[in-house]
């Protein structure tokens, strides 16, 4: 068992699709302790950072439009960290896998998420997928006086 911190981020299409509520009742299953939590306008720079490994991928300028709400009129997400045993691990069961039709049909991304017909995911939701990459992207998003 580790203790470790996760983030979470609740994509555009959450909040423009009202999921915020149903996503966090989700996420309460884990009985994690959330440690940060604000709405962020996601600049360019911002999600180029968060994505930087995916900067080779055909898929990239059209994720940058995405997590920056472009297609939804909605700059804004709400980023979370998750704190507790296995955080990770629990959070990525509860969010289901990346690509949404082959995630659990009970997980936020299965029962919510969808692929355009250009091939991007639209997941709702992030989450960190490893304790490297979530101790660099709550860095990234949280500044440590924000993490209670
Ligand atoms: S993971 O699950 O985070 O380890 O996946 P990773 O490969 O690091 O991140 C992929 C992110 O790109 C988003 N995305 C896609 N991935 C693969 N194929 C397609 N077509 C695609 N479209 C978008 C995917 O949702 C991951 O972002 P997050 O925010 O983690 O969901």
């Amino acid at each position: 068992m580790k203790d470790e911190a996760t983030l979470v981020i609740i994509k555009p299409d959450g909040l423009k699709k009202s999921l915020t509520g149903n996503i966090l009742t989700r996420l309460s299953e884990t009985k994690l302790r959330i440690v940060g939590a604000k709405v962020v306008k996601v600049a360019e720079e911002l999600a180029r950072k968060h994505y930087h490994h995916l900067q080779e991928k055909p898929f990239f300028s059209e994720l940058l439009k995405y997590i920056t709400g472009e297609p939804y009129g909605e700059n804004r997400v709400l980023a979370l960290v998750y704190a507790g045993e296995n955080a990770i691990e629990k959070v990525r069961q509860i969010a289901g896998t990346t690509n949404p039709e082959e995630a659990d049909p009970v997980s936020v991304r299965g029962a919510y998420g969808r692929i355009l017909t250009n091939g991007l995911y639209e997941n709702v939701i992030h989450a960190s997928s490893s304790s490297e990459e979530a101790e660099r992207e709550i860095e990234l998003w949280f500044r440590p006086d924000e993490i209670v």
